[in-house]
């Protein structure tokens, strides 16, 4: 008896490192931030995931008796976040998407109950075509990652947010399971100037003939940009290039850096929409706000706005 009991101990615990899992420890360009929980939101789901009709009850959205974390973290974009496994998981091993989500959180990411409006920032599928024994498994971009990561984009505004990340577990999708396994960092975006900015804490007084690092945030797509970081293309205006990566010689060399990441997430929704149904239930606060919110920011190019906060 005694040996059965310790061999399903040990099977259960295997089951829970590869297939059961949540997210409490988040990364920033690929380094854990504070401890467990400290920027992500526990709850008391534990390791198990949220399938069939759980989805549309209202803790679906930062999972089961979610608690605001002890601390909101900093990043900016370009900063690649990951919501790492906990309890010691080391890989999700179910096929299926991940997808990320964030709300806005006006009067700041602790108190916010992710009740408004969720905008779409990340979502991977498939990284690797093959056979359907493939798709079962190792096809998935995210089968062996330990976390669920992604990019900030330039085109979130400055702000406190709910981050939620999310893995779409399909291995039982055929029979109406399909499993969620899910959580909410809180984050923040700082506004578009900061003391000690390269651009605004630059001196005059030393060698320096150039100013390389470009004030704020980049130019529009069209906007002008006069002269450049070092003068040596004369006294010349030249539209700013667009987010389709259209080069200008003349642009600033950071402004390349952003706006191109734009299109490795949200421009993706439409043409690779299979996952969008899945989260998007309808009748529960989180999924039923998911097409407002995506016809909010396909509507607008928010990329390279400021908020009137920020001056
Ligand atoms: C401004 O730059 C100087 C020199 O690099 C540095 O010593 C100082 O800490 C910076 N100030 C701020 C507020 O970052």
């Amino acid at each position: 008896m005694k040996t059965t009991a310790t061999l399903s101990a040990l099977l259960g615990l295997a089951t829970m490192t590869s297939a059961h899992y949540t997210f409490d420890k988040l990364l920033v360009n690929e380094v854990k931030q504070g401890g467990d929980n400290t920027y992500i939101r526990k709850h008391t789901r534990g390791y198990m995931p949220t399938k069939g009709t759980e989805i549309l009850a209202k803790d679906f959205t930062c999972n089961t008796n979610a608690q605001a974390a002890p601390q909101v973290m900093t990043v900016k974009p370009g900063d690649k976040i990951g919501f790492q496994q906990a309890f010691g998981a080391n890989g999700i091993e179910h096929p299926g998407p991940t997808q990320v989500y964030m709300t806005l959180a006006p009067n700041g990411a602790k108190s916010a109950d992710g009740s408004g409006d969720w905008f779409k920032v990340a979502q991977s599928l498939i990284c690797k075509a093959g056979n359907a024994e493939s798709l079962r498994k190792d096809a998935w971009c995210s089968w062996g990652e330990n976390n669920v990561n992604f990019v900030m984009p330039e085109s979130v505004p400055d702000g406190e947010y709910l981050v939620r990340a999310e893995h779409i577990a399909l291995h039982g999708a055929h029979a109406g399971a399909a499993e969620f396994y899910y959580s909410c960092a809180q984050i923040k975006i700082p506004g578009v100037y900061a003391v000690k900015d390269k651009a605004i804490n630059f001196s005059l007084w030393g060698s320096s003939t150039s100013y390389p690092e470009i004030p704020g945030i980049p130019v529009i797509a069209g906007g002008e940009i006069r002269g450049s970081a070092d003068g040596k293309s004369g006294d010349k205006r030249v539209a700013a290039p667009g987010a389709s990566g259209a080069k200008s010689a003349a642009a600033p060399s950071n402004n390349a850096a952003a706006p191109n990441n734009n299109a490795a997430a949200p421009s993706n929704n439409n043409a690779a929409a299979p996952s969008n149904g899945n989260a998007a239930p309808a009748g529960n606060g989180f999924g039923g706000n998911t097409n407002k919110a995506a016809s909010a920011s396909s509507s607008g190019c928010k990329s390279r706005r400021a908020k009137r906060s920020d001056f």
